[in-house]
């Protein structure tokens, strides 16, 4: 039997974490043979229902479960993790658009990426979910100044999902046999769901759709996808965020399967012409640990038109938390 590994989540009595605690349980984010320590964190409001997901998941009787902490304090929360997922921030409402949020939510993880720096494990993997995540991911990555900002990703899994799943639902295929779509930029309304590498079933998945409707009602769709869901259900998205959580970090450790890749907020090298240095939602391909962005893809001029967008609202996004972002110190930051 394997050691176990620490898994700290933030936000851990949160709607998101209410799917997602019992799936990691279960060994659906890292294996079926690797014990889980986990360490939830949450404010100190929280810790009563916190206290009651703990004893719901002692009565699930985990085999991979190997033990739970409670933690109203980052810093002791994050000691020795493998693995973070910084959740807890404030969900948007109705009418907002995610970076309204930043406010708010930029402050924490500031202080998050600075405990990272100092008391996760060194090959520590970062995942941001809390909104605006890439951003978010951005500050936490900079307070870290020890670690490589390629151990800060931000999720964009969810909008991966979102493209295969409804166009599985408008052709009538498996989502599985639709591969190689790629959610370019920011986790927000400019991104770009981009099909034009995507197939369905090994051929060419644009000439087998209408083109006006891509272009004029998918994409919007895609982009719109998570006010809809809070119009309709008066709270964000949770068991679809709690499921792409699972996916995007089970697809960072384990793979990503042959002839097909996933999209993933990292700290962009400027391949595509994008600027250094932001977190930015590219297509990328996973093995032993490590991600690596698929190189060589053509880019229409429709498409630099949406990356070139989604690129400068991250600028701008960038632009409004530099008092959170410490100089520069390496290279590869
Ligand atoms: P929620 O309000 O149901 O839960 C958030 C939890 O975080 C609360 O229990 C709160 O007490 C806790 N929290 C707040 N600040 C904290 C801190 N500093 N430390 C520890 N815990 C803290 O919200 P939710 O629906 O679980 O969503 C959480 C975040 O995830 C929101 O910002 C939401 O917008 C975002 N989100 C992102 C995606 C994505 O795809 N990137 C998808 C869905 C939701
Ligand atoms: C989503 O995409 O569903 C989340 O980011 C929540 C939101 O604010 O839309």
């Amino acid at each position: 039997m394997k050691r176990p590994v620490r898994i700290a989540i933030t936000g851990a009595a949160g709607s998101i974490s209410h799917s997602l605690l019992f799936k990691i349980a279960t060994g659906e984010m890292i294996g079926q043979d690797q014990p889980v320590i986990l360490q939830l964190i949450e404010m100190p409001q929280a810790m009563e229902p916190l206290r009651g997901i703990a004893m719901e998941l002692e009565d699930c009787a985990f085999p991979l479960l190997h033990s739970i902490s409670l933690h109203d304090n980052f810093e002791e929360g994050v000691v020795g993790a493998h693995y973070v997922l910084l959740i807890g921030a404030k969900p948007r409402g109705p009418g907002m658009e995610r970076s309204e949020l930043i406010a708010t939510n930029a402050p924490i993880f500031a202080h998050q990426g600075q405990a990272i720096n100092k008391l996760a494990n060194r090959d520590v993997k970062v995942l941001v979910v809390g909104n605006p995540a890439n951003t978010n991911a951005l500050i936490a990555s900079r307070n870290a100044p020890d670690l490589s900002p390629a151990q800060f990703t931000a999720l964009t899994r969810l909008d991966h999902n979102r493209t295969r799943g409804i166009m599985a639902n408008h052709t009538g295929a498996n989502p599985k046999d639709i591969r190689r779509v790629t959610v370019w930029g920011n986790h927000s309304s400019t991104q770009f769901p981009d099909l034009h590498h995507a197939t369905i079933y090994g051929e060419p998945a644009l000439p087998q759709i209408d083109q006006d409707w891509y272009r004029d009602t998918f994409i919007e769709k895609i982009q719109k996808r998570g006010s809809a869901i809070i119009d309709a259900r008066g709270h964000s998205s949770a068991a679809s965020a709690a499921q792409a959580i699972i996916n995007h970090m089970h697809d960072w450790i384990n793979g990503t399967p042959e002839n097909d890749w996933v999209s993933m907020g990292i700290v962009s090298d400027g391949s595509y012409g994008i600027e250094k240095g932001i977190i930015y939602s590219f297509p990328v391909r996973c093995d032993y640990g490590r991600y690596q962005i698929v190189q060589g893809l053509e880019i229409s001029e429709f498409a630099r038109e949406k990356m070139t967008l989604s690129e400068q609202e991250l600028l701008t996004e960038m632009e409004t938390v530099k008092d959170l972002l410490p100089k520069e110190t390496g290279e590869s930051h």
